[in-house]
């Protein structure tokens, strides 16, 4: 796991698009797996600007989201499909029957899974982009899921719904459950891209370089990957007090 240190979100934001540019020049038809939430907002903002000022395509990417909430139609404001459109797609050159996200309103959900899981095994993900939960979660992988898991339906943990409330009108609109890529689903992408920012997540930070490899911290399994790279902000590593790991 290499481990970059930035001072800043922007710079977090700036490296990690540098990162996935450069893999997207390089490879003919690249893979992206993708996050939402407030972590790759900035890494999508400045993917969006290169775009504009013609330095990459993304005409031949395809990509893969982690997530979805389960009831939540694609317009829902809150769901993942309208946060990937409004803040990435819609800017960019991207064809739109290369994305693919969860559907949270399908019929049977668990078809809904196994077809989703066995497009990624299909089209093996190049660069997988994760945030990290407080809790450890990645994906909506909560402690405890199985790191044998393929992509699944998940009963959100109360800390997860309490955290994600902010983008609601109030904490009972949350969905309770989402369907989400599972722990070797994501362990199979070629290499993980992990963003941290912040000192909420100051502690999963220190969790991540310093406990064992555990169900109880499924961030913890990134350990065994053997292509992962960490972009922590200085707000992120200030609970990590051997920084010798860190690339400062
Ligand atoms: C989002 C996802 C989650 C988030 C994590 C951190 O698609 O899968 O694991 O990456 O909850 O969320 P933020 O970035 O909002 O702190």
């Amino acid at each position: 796991m290499d481990i970059i240190c930035v001072n800043d979100y922007e710079e977090m934001s700036e490296k990690a698009a540098s990162i996935v540019v450069e893999h997207i020049k390089q490879l003919s038809k690249p893979t992206l797996g993708l996050a939402t939430g407030s972590t790759p907002e900035g890494l999508y903002k400045s993917l969006i600007q290169k775009y504009q000022q013609n330095q990459i395509s993304f005409k031949d990417v395809t990509t893969f989201n982690l997530d979805e909430y389960t009831g939540l139609s694609k317009d829902d404001p809150n769901s993942y499909h309208y946060y990937m459109s409004h803040r990435f797609f819609d800017h960019i050159d991207i064809n739109p029957s290369h994305i693919h996200i969860p559907n949270g309103k399908a019929s049977d959900f668990g078809q809904e899974c196994i077809k989703y899981d066995e497009y990624i095994r299909k089209n093996k993900i190049d660069i997988q982009i994760l945030g990290i939960g407080e809790n450890g979660h990645i994906g909506f992988n909560e402690p405890g899921t199985p790191f044998a898991s393929r992509t699944h339906v998940v009963e959100l943990a109360e800390s997860t719904i309490q955290a994600n409330s902010r983008y609601f009108k109030n904490i009972e609109e949350v969905p309770t459950k989402a369907i989400t890529m599972g722990i070797e689903t994501i362990m199979e992408s070629n290499m993980i891209l992990l963003l941290v920012s912040g000192e909420k997540k100051a502690e999963a930070m220190e969790r991540l370089l310093n406990d064992n490899v555990s169900e109880d911290f499924p961030a913890s399994i990134l350990q065994r990957h053997g292509n992962v790279k960490v972009i922590a902000d200085k707000k992120a590593l200030a609970k990590v007090k051997d920084l010798t790991r860190v690339l400062c």
